[in-house]
């Protein structure tokens, strides 16, 4: 084989040790808000000792990869400058995306180059066609569903599950052909193609609340597409940090599908056409919905106990983190004890919310799990839900044929009285009516998110 430089160089493979290292220490950093900054920059630094490395080592042409640098940083840099934090998620998926597809064309290339590949070089070239290509096609389709491109919903066609088995088999029988024939390109692009399509036909039947769980999935695979391009290019660092990816997404995977009470299984394979029924909004909300004001939530809060927010995408899209801090500022200077509630899946992105929160300075040690305060939401005397939906919705606990049943929520409907702050009636990310928005103990503050909360604190202080 032509990888000599790793036998020889032993410099390099200490390097790649050393950014290893640096990696497995900032993802360990990142599990805690405290050490996560440290962690992304340990990460950062990993990375930039990778690429030097790897630039280095190698007998390169400059040339093109620094045009291929200069092209994708600015995109990149314009990207990051335009993206507003609510698109985040769509921004991952797309970048997940383009991780797929540069295994694919890395893996493809070094094959091709390769005088004579050895089994295991054709049998991770084929693998990284293969979970490379189902990555970008069906990180595209998590895009355009999150980007509300196309619908958001469970599109499919009869018999979808028979098809993609039969697309997978047409693609491990194509890793197959190229290990018995290794000059074949052609085993390689049917397997790319077959496993492009597959992307698309796995992608388009999971809708709904079942994104969030799609794309951390497809970010793990692209983490296993440039493990097995490490593989082909027998570059340690590559395959060390690709397996990261693949088992950190994985996990994540794990913890959302926890969160949301669903397996694995049932989100990527469950029925398609299996249309949510649910009653109409107009029968959940008919005549039983009441609406306030700032002014009238001011009074109702004086002499308040405790107060529990609960945000939710909507204080994300109405950017009111900060004047969230001010009205818990108030309400704490009068003696209330304020906390925030925080679901796992709130928002669009993991984290989501704690990020907002820690952005507008709010004390970390402020913000309470969701099983955690579910446990004491009964002695909540104020509930503020700030432009959350779905994380709140009892449904989930009560109509198993709801597409978010069986999902944890927390529990704001035991709260002894909740105010909701959002725009209108209008339904949250899963598409159905919420009953917490009729019920007895429920009060509507409706108005943008950070408007209504602006015209609160204002009312409290003239008060
Ligand atoms: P959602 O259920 O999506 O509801 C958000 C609510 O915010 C909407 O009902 C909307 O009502 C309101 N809103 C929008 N703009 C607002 C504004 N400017 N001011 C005030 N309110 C505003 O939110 P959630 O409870 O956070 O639930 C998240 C959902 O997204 C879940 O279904 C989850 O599965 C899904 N999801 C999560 C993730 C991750 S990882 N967190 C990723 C993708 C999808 P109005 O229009 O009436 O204002």
């Amino acid at each position: 084989m032509e990888h000599a430089y790793l036998i020889d160089i032993g410099w390099v493979d200490l390097a790649y040790l050393v950014a290893s290292v640096l990696f497995i220490l900032g993802i360990k950093g990142m599990t805690h808000p405290r050490t996560a900054v440290r962690g992304n920059l340990l990460s950062a630094w990993g990375m930039l000792l990778a690429v030097v490395t790897a630039l280095l080592a190698n007998g390169l042409s400059y040339q093109w990869i620094l045009l291929g640098a200069v092209i994708g940083g600015a995109i990149g840099a314009f990207a990051a400058v335009r993206v507003q934090m609510t698109q985040m998620p769509e921004m991952v998926a797309l970048f997940n995306g383009f991780g797929g597809v540069a295994s694919v064309l890395v893996a493809g290339a070094a094959f091709v180059a390769a005088a004579d590949p050895g089994l295991q070089t054709t049998i991770a070239a084929g693998l990284s066609g293969l979970i490379g290509a189902v990555t970008f096609s069906g990180s595209l389709i998590a895009f355009l569903k999150l980007a509300e491109k196309m619908p958001s919903g469970s599109l499919g066609f009869p018999g979808i599950k028979a098809f993609n088995a039969l697309l997978g088999l047409a693609a491990l029988a194509g890793v197959a052909w190229l290990a018995v024939d290794p000059s074949s390109m052609l085993a390689y692009w049917l397997i790319v193609a077959a496993a492009c399509v597959l992307g698309v036909t796995l992608t388009i039947p999971i809708g709904g609340a079942d994104m969030p769980v799609v794309i951390s999935l497809l970010n793990s695979y692209s983490g296993l597409a440039a493990a097995a391009t490490g593989f082909v290019l027998m570059n340690n660092v590559l395959i060390i940090s690709g397996s990261l990816v693949g088992a950190s997404g994985i996990i994540l995977t794990r913890i959302m599908c926890k969160a949301m009470n669903r397996s694995l299984g049932n989100v990527l394979f469950a029925e398609f056409g299996g249309a949510a029924s649910g009653p109409a909004a107009d029968d959940v909300y008919g005549g039983k919905v009441k609406s306030t004001s700032p002014a009238e939530v001011a009074m109702m809060l004086d002499g308040v106990q405790r107060v529990l927010i609960v945000p939710g995408y909507g204080m994300a899209v109405a950017q009111a983190q900060h004047v969230v801090r001010d009205l818990a500022n108030l309400l704490e200077s009068r003696g209330a004890v304020v906390e925030y509630g925080i679901h796992p899946v709130a928002g669009r992105m993991p984290g989501h919310m704690n990020v907002l929160l820690a952005e507008a300075d709010i004390p970390y040690d402020k913000l309470r799990e969701m099983d955690d305060i579910n446990n004491e939401i009964a002695q909540v005397d104020v509930c503020f839900v700030i432009g959350a939906n779905d994380t709140v919705n009892p449904v989930a606990r009560t109509d198993p044929k709801s597409p978010i049943a069986g999902m944890p929520i927390i529990d704001v409907d035991k709260a002894r009285t909740v105010v909701v702050v959002k725009r209108s009636l209008s339904p949250g990310f899963a598409g159905i009516p919420n009953p917490l928005f009729a019920a007895d103990n429920c009060l509507m503050m409706f108005g943008d998110g950070k408007k209504a909360l602006v015209e609160l604190v204002a009312a409290l202080k003239e008060g």
